[in-house]
């Protein structure tokens, strides 16, 4: 079966980890320090923290504001919760603004809306939807007209460019986050990053991606002294899986630019299908393509989404849907208080949208494929 996404492991990448293995450090080893510095280089950041998954990247960032009772934390409904997630567990509200109809990531005209209605808002989650960056510069100017921090859920679009810029997150954004899974464009099993060019933080989050453990108390008298002021978690990143990252960041480049390829012949086999919406793409900036999005309102066609997944189940193809409302998980509905008329542009891409393969080493077959069978979904 051919899944809408999948890494790529080369015998560069075997040696890599072998080599660790073969290592005096399976983790807390040298490896990690390493890794974190070439993703400063290519990212361009003053710090990088690397930890076991993008999931986790995020809860630690959240632990960093240490939010009061009341606070709230705005995320895009249409992207993956551990975003959120991470914000509640950390004592957050969380408030929800609806996605632009177009580039799908945040609406930054109703994050205004939100900004002016709502008070307690100390922070806002925005991710960089498929791999397109979102409107930066607008997000930036709320940032300092309502006093938020804006954390960048970078996991899907590492390596895109906004205004020429790869290290746009930073610019704009106090924080940003990487997920190493398998299905995004670098992997290291499981892992994840966090960047940032704030000192302070930094050391916060590397506190608290090993317990809160500060070991600088030690001395030659007492060599056991460790202190801990505050809590935090085991989300160290081992060295095997750094291993693995080292060598799969030297490829980021080439990853991107085989996913640019795919993107552009789905745009070339799919562009004059009527029914189908094809993704947007802003003009200032570049898409690194970890999802290929499209779009049928299958009402007006009177045909049933389900039904589509289940011919392309047929012919060895799953597709997936990137995401659920995260408001419609029953978890959400039970403890908080949302209006779905708040999120008309959210509730229709999800009656509508779909994501077709789209990874490194993807063959022509399965895009031909996958044009064969929308043509046929669609006569
Ligand atoms: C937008 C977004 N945020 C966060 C995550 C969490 O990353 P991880 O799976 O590494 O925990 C993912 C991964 O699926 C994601 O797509």
């Amino acid at each position: 079966m051919i899944n809408y996404g999948k890494q790529f492991v080369d015998d560069d990448d075997i040696k890599s980890v072998i080599k660790v293995l073969k290592s005096n450090f399976l983790t807390q080893g040298p490896l990690v320090k390493k890794f974190e510095r070439q993703l400063q280089k290519k990212l361009i950041s003053k710090y990088a923290i690397c930890v076991s998954s993008g999931s986790g990247a995020l809860h630690i960032v959240a632990k960093s504001l240490n939010l009061k009772k009341g606070d709230k934390v705005i995320s895009s409904p249409i992207t993956f919760l551990a975003g959120i997630a991470g914000a509640i567990h950390c004592g957050a509200y969380p408030e929800f603004v609806d996605i632009d109809k177009n580039t799908y990531n945040i609406d930054t005209n109703k994050l205004e809306d939100k900004l002016k209605k709502q008070k307690r808002v100390k922070a806002a989650i925005i991710t960089d939807f498929a791999g397109q960056p979102s409107d930066w510069e607008d997000l930036y100017y709320l940032k300092k007209k309502y006093n938020i921090i804006l954390i960048n859920d970078n996991c899907h679009s590492i390596g895109a460019t906004y205004k020429n810029n790869i290290g746009y997150a930073l610019k704009y954004s106090d924080v940003s986050c990487l997920s190493f899974h398998p299905v995004k464009h670098i992997t290291t099993g499981e892992g994840g990053a966090i960047l940032t060019n704030n000192k302070k933080l930094s050391l916060q989050y590397e506190l608290y991606r090993s317990h809160g453990i500060q070991r600088n108390y030690r001395n030659s008298h007492e060599p056991w002294v460790y202190k801990v002021d505050n809590l935090g978690f085991n989300y160290r990143l081992s060295d095997i899986n750094a291993g693995l990252g080292i060598s799969q960041l030297n490829k980021l480049d080439k990853f991107i630019s085989f996913r640019k390829k795919i993107a552009n012949a789905y745009f070339k086999k799919l562009q004059n299908i009527e029914e189908l919406k094809l993704p947007y793409l802003n003009k200032d900036r570049t898409h690194s393509y970890h999802l290929y999005v499209l779009r049928i309102n299958f009402k007006k066609i009177n045909k049933k989404k389900k039904d589509l997944f289940k011919i392309f189940a047929k012919n060895g193809i799953k597709l997936q849907v990137h995401y659920i409302p995260i408001f419609l998980q029953p978890y959400f509905k039970k403890n908080f208080n949302i209006n779905y008329k708040n999120f008309p542009n959210s509730m229709n891409y999800y009656d509508e949208a779909f994501s077709i393969p789209i990874y490194y080493g993807l063959k022509n077959n399965v895009i031909n494929k996958v044009e064969k069978i929308l043509k046929n979904f669609l006569k």
